[in-house]
């Protein structure tokens, strides 16, 4: 559930002289472990690819936003820049901005530059690191801005924390294609989700890559210079440290492939021999050439996509896209609202 007028109490709330306060509702280290287990004891072993995110991750990640195989960024990136104006008359006055999943909240500039009297932004992001160096940059940036940091799993229920302003619309944003992350099912819940934390008059700025040629996409999962193998194994150096394993990273080797009929690229770690390894406690077998499963990321088309948005209660009121039709960022409001 989420609550929406602000108390007195509330520890982020509005100081122009202070950095804001984060507030960590971060899943710990006892759930780490469990979800590690669960995801190690299934027949197809899996890791959730929440965890990529620590600092090390967070940091590997942007790394690879920049890599010169990883389109998705600096597509979208030039799609925000060439249409923030519209983008921003979508989000219209006194617009509560909430991003899922913010990171250094690059993207979200963009936006910020545009919104005629925002009544707030609140970043919501698992990595407290990430959260707390891009607040800092936002705090300087646009002292007048209320910045509301959220340190969660977004993915859980939230109560947002509540802005000094009253907003006109809330909006959320949720760029990077990251809703690819979801599987279609997970997908549709999440937008009905954010549909119900915009409200009637409120919309969603969403980031979705679309299909495209299979070299194309492997490539960008799996880059010359290995920082996505990196990331990947990262998870791996999480568990050694944060739960106690006892994983050798030298022996589990990167994997990205294109599923054309699922549209989805997988990402994996392979074990390149049989053994044994141990995680807090339970040993877990793994045979020589034996994956973990460790991330999907959906590619749609846009009739996929708007089918989709539809199912959550979701119209595609607009959409961008660069001319290679790589990527897309659409304004989606709720089917049961008169507006756009
Ligand atoms: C965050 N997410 C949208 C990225 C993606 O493209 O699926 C994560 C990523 N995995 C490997 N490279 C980037």
């Amino acid at each position: 559930m989420t609550r929406l007028q602000a108390t007195k109490n509330d520890p982020a709330r509005f100081s122009k002289r202070r950095t804001p306060a984060i507030r960590n509702l971060g899943p710990d280290a006892a759930r780490f472990r469990d979800e590690a287990w669960a995801g190690l004891a299934a027949p197809h072993k899996t890791l959730p690819c929440k965890y990529f995110y620590d600092a090390s991750g967070s940091a590997l990640f942007e790394r690879i936003c920049d890599l010169p195989e990883y389109y998705p960024t600096r597509t979208e990136l030039a799609i925000l820049e060439a249409h923030a104006d519209e983008m921003g008359a979508c989000l219209g006055s006194r617009c509560l901005l909430i991003e899922f999943g913010s990171g250094s909240s690059r993207k979200t500039r963009l936006l910020l530059d545009r919104l005629r009297e925002p009544a707030g932004y609140v970043p919501i992001d698992i990595s407290p690191a990430a959260l707390a160096a891009s607040v800092r940059t936002l705090h300087a940036a646009y002292p007048d801005l209320e910045v509301l940091p959220l340190c969660a799993d977004y993915g859980d229920s939230l109560e947002l924390p509540h802005s000094r302003i009253e907003p006109a619309r809330r909006a959320v944003f949720f760029p990077g294609s990251t809703i690819g992350n979801f599987t279609p099912p997970d997908a549709q819940r999440f937008l009905a989700r954010m549909a119900r934390i915009a409200g009637p008059r409120g919309g969603i700025l969403i980031g979705v890559d679309l299909r495209k040629a299979a070299a194309v996409l492997e490539a960008a999962y799996d880059d010359r210079a290995g920082v996505t193998a990196a990331f990947n194994r990262n998870l791996l150096a999480r568990l050694n440290q944060e739960v106690g394993a006892d994983f050798d990273l030298d022996r589990f080797r990167h994997r990205a492939v294109w599923y054309p009929e699922r549209s989805r690229i997988e990402m994996h770690l392979v074990s390149t021999e049989e053994q044994e390894v141990d995680v807090a406690g339970r040993r877990f077998h793994f045979a020589a050439g034996e994956s973990i499963h460790t991330e999907n990321s959906y590619k749609y088309s846009p009739d996929g996509f708007a089918e989709l948005a539809a199912a959550a209660g979701l119209t595609v009121s607009r959409v961008w896209m660069d001319e290679r039709r790589w990527f897309s960022v659409q304004w989606l409001t709720r089917t049961d609202s008169a507006s756009p």
